[in-house]
């Protein structure tokens, strides 16, 4: 049996839509247009191409936006000065620092001085807190996103086994926080796993819903996979480049195989990326819409 397989590019498309209307409309009755600044340290290829992707996403959607690049040797303090610039800015109600950061720069200081209404990201302590304790606030983009997909393919998480690879702060964490809250696409049974892990595939066979962002190209072969399993796959790796200097990219989990014995698989590219880029969006509608008071 062939999984099913989940496109974020067409549930993002979906959503985006539906958010263009919202857009035209705060514009039109309340003149309120969302703001949004990109903020992008040095010249990373990665981070440049997502920023550029986000800031595509801003304009489609009639955002004004921002473009801010700064260059890889910026002073800490520099960048914290530009922030509050932003942080004062009404025309702006979205800010988003790409990361990685440099290493010379504090990225918890960067995160911290971001105004927490302003935190599109997600990534404030203020904002971590409420997610973890289920309180309204930004939800980070990443598992966002994901928790649309799991319920739009209308797998069943009450009660499932998920099983999230990877902890880091920006997706594994949270993850983790978000499939456990008991409401809808929530009140799982969640297991983490990460590099200390011992016996990976014991924990991952159990997976009903197995979610991985490991960061290492095909770590997840199809033995590590239940039959009927959901997989989501957040890997973004640039494993080569076309004739035309293209980037070919895969993902965490080897997509082929485990095609064949999951249920449902999302894809790379196609999958998770456009969903982040799109609850980004979303959450910037949100900060306008708070700070007009709507
Ligand atoms: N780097 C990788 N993913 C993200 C993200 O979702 N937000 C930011 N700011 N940086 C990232």
């Amino acid at each position: 049996m062939s999984a099913k397989i989940i496109s974020g590019k067409e549930v993002a498309e979906t959503i985006r839509k539906e958010l263009k209307v919202e857009v035209d409309e705060l514009k039109e009755k309340y003149g309120v247009t969302p703001g949004l600044v990109t903020i992008l340290v040095g010249e990373n290829p990665a981070s440049v191409s997502y920023v550029t992707a986000k800031q595509k996403a801003a304009h489609e959607l009639g955002f004004y936006s921002i473009q801010d690049n700064q260059p890889a040797d910026i002073a800490e303090d520099a960048l914290l000065a530009l922030i509050e610039k932003y942080n004062n800015n009404p025309a702006i109600h979205g800010i988003l620092v790409q990361l990685p950061l440099p290493r010379h720069v504090n990225e918890t200081k960067v995160l911290y001085a971001i105004n927490p209404d302003k935190d599109v990201d997600g990534f404030h302590p203020v904002n971590v807190g409420k997610m973890v304790i289920g309180e309204r606030c930004f939800l980070p983009c990443t598992p966002h996103g994901i928790l649309e997909l799991i319920i739009r393919s209308g797998a069943q998480t009450k009660g499932a086994e998920v099983v999230v690879v990877g902890r880091s702060n920006i997706v594994g964490k949270p993850m983790v926080n978000l499939m456990l809250q008991k409401r809808a696409g929530g009140d799982a049974t969640v297991t983490v796993c990460h590099t200390s892990t011992k016996n990976m595939v014991e924990h991952t066979k159990r997976a009903d819903i197995l979610i991985v962002a490991a960061g290492r190209p095909k770590v997840i072969t199809a033995d590590m996979v239940k039959d009927g399993a959901v997989v989501i796959d957040v890997g973004v790796n640039r494993i080569g480049k076309t004739p035309e200097g293209k980037a070919i990219l895969c993902g965490d989990v080897d997509f082929d195989a485990i095609k064949e014995k999951a249920s449902a698989i999302t894809p790379v590219p196609g999958g998770v990326g456009p969903m982040t880029i799109t609850m980004l969006m979303k959450n910037t509608v949100q900060a306008a819409k708070q700070a007009a008071g709507l």
